[in-house]
């Protein structure tokens, strides 16, 4: 048990991904939210997650829920869809009720699922994802019990993410796997007129896909739905929103090292960052 006796004292909304891809749901958090403090947690060191067993990604990832509710977060957000199909049902149902029940934690695929219905044309939908996100099958379920009838597809990409971590996202490299995931999707079902990019890390790999997605589909990033979503949750959730604290700052948090974490994150944020390195145990 965290505090359940102590006064509440408001803190940071905590972010957590196994690496760089939250970032891409922070910007669009803290782009709608700017007001609020964030903590970002990068477990660089253990990524990927993606082709982890179900019972490391649980692990792990509650190792740094824990973490960031000792550092004050009231509320996380698991930016990482592997985390979220793999670990936050667990999290909220066995792990919250003795570590706090009065904290919470989020994930990434619901807000995503939730639009999908005003994306798609045709209901032909497509979701390229980590090993482990396709492997759970959390899009197909969530979106068949939104949509029923709805044709979801999904193929792994098991080389981005390490593409990206590695800072190989731009290079001549990253080509052929982006395209080689590409097709492998199409040629699953041709009238796909949707993709949901499934693992927070794929936007910073948005202008190799764009480059070979033909452009009648509709490439769907989360950052956006998640922060749409967060919003309209602390408004619904005012016990909550009381905790977060209100001072526009970003701390940046990661199990590598911290030089690694502030070049990346700086060309992935567009911004100078500045980074401590902490331990998950
Ligand atoms: N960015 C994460 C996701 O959304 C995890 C990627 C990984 O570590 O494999 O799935």
């Amino acid at each position: 048990m965290i505090s359940n006796f102590l006064p509440k004292k408001p803190g940071p909304i905590g972010v957590f991904d196994s690496g760089f891809g939250g970032l891409t749901i922070l910007e669009g958090i803290r782009q709608q939210l700017p007001q609020y403090d964030y903590i970002f947690l990068g477990d660089n060191a253990r990524a990927p997650y993606g082709t982890r067993s179900f019972e490391v990604v649980y692990d792990f990832t509650l190792q740094a829920v824990r973490r960031l509710f000792e550092l004050g977060c009231h509320l996380v957000i698991l930016a990482c869809n592997t985390a979220s199909a793999k670990a936050l049902r667990s999290i909220q149902v066995n792990d919250l009720p003795y570590l706090d029940p009065d904290r919470r934690v989020l994930g990434v695929i619901r807000p995503t699922v939730e639009q999908i219905g005003s994306l798609t044309r045709n209901n032909h939908v497509g979701i390229l994802a980590t090993a482990g996100t396709v492997l759970s099958q959390s899009y197909d379920i969530e979106l068949g019990k939104f949509y029923p009838g709805i044709v979801v597809n999904s193929v792994a990409c098991p080389m981005w993410v390490p593409l990206i971590e590695n800072n190989e996202f731009d290079g001549p490299g990253a080509d052929y796997f982006v395209q080689k995931y590409l097709d492998q999707l199409l040629t699953k079902d041709g009238d796909i007129d949707t993709i949901i990019l499934g693992c927070t890390h794929y936007p910073l790999l948005m202008n190799k896909i764009r480059k070979y997605c033909p452009s009648h589909i509709t490439l769907v990033p989360q950052g956006k739905y998640v922060a749409d979503s967060l919003a309209q949750y602390l408004d619904r959730h005012e016990q909550i929103n009381r905790l977060c604290t209100r001072g526009g700052t970003c701390e940046y948090l990661t199990t590598e090292s911290p030089e690694k974490f502030m070049e990346s994150a700086t060309v992935f944020l567009h911004e100078q960052v500045q980074a401590r390195k902490i331990v998950l145990e």
